[in-house]
């Protein structure tokens, strides 16, 4: 089966927001991913709003007819936000002050009162849970204790790996199947659990294949590979290229 793409569209946003204008249009970047043959569009809206803003996700619940899944940190604010506009999809994940981008997995064990709370709300909107977590077996389990319905693995440490051309032999290759071992089995670990499996983070046309291998995982949330090579290529073409090297070495 080949797993899902949703294609996280924040830094479409990012270009906006470099000139607070109105270009480039995040809606019409959600529509040329599904008409490429996206099956979902995903955005974070950050504590900072360095992005993506509130009025996108209005926006975008209107307009997107696949699958709309929204990143966002376990805060009061946020969960107002998400059961107010119905997101299909909430994924809580960690958000750290002056972050580039997320750091790891949420540590659910630590903050499990909090997450639970927040998990809590956005089922009782309706809303499909699912939480960004490393790929660590005490944390799959407290993901399940928190009632969330999927668990997202964090692959940044897997993308480290694999970013220079040491993880192509030697002592790189093994440290990069190492990590994809690791991935497997928590996968194995959270469908044995009942959780769906998703993966992301600093994935590429270069690396997922590895990943795209391993049969729990169902859906992949890219994004910053996928939005610079549109710079070259066109969004809809790079969408294509990532839904072909999703789709490779499946089962
Ligand atoms: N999944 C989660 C939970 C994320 O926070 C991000 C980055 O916003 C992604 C996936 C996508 O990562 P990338 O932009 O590196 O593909």
């Amino acid at each position: 089966m080949t797993a899902k793409l949703n294609v996280n569209i924040d830094h479409v946003a990012t270009i906006r927001e470099a000139r607070k204008t109105i270009e480039p249009s995040i809606i019409t970047a959600a529509v040329i991913c599904e008409q490429a043959g996206a099956d979902g569009i995903t955005v974070h809206l950050r504590g900072d709003r360095r992005h993506i803003q509130d009025r996108d996700i209005e926006l975008l619940r209107d307009v997107v007819t696949t699958y709309l899944n929204v990143e966002m940190a376990a805060t009061d604010e946020m969960i107002a936000i998400a059961t107010r506009t119905r997101p299909d999809a909430v994924s809580l994940v960690p958000e750290n002050p002056g972050e580039v981008t997320t750091e790891g997995g949420l540590d659910v064990i630590q903050n499990f009162e909090t997450v639970k709370k927040a998990v809590d709300s956005l089922r009782e909107a309706g809303i499909f849970v699912s939480i960004f977590i490393d790929p660590d077996t005490d944390q799959i389990d407290a993901t399940k204790r928190a009632g969330a319905q999927q668990v997202e693995l964090c692959t940044a440490e897997y993308a480290e790996l694999t970013l220079s051309s040491r993880a192509a032999h030697g002592e790189g290759a093994q440290k990069a199947a190492a990590e994809v071992s690791r991935i497997a089995a928590a996968s194995v670990h959270a469908k044995s659990l009942g959780l769906i499996v998703a993966a992301g983070h600093g994935l590429t046309y270069r690396n997922v294949a590895a990943l795209a291998a391993i049969p729990e995982i169902t859906e992949f949330n890219i994004g910053h590979n996928i939005i610079s090579r549109s710079v070259f290529v066109g969004l809809a073409q790079a969408v294509r290229e990532m839904i072909a090297a999703t789709s490779q070495n499946t089962n």
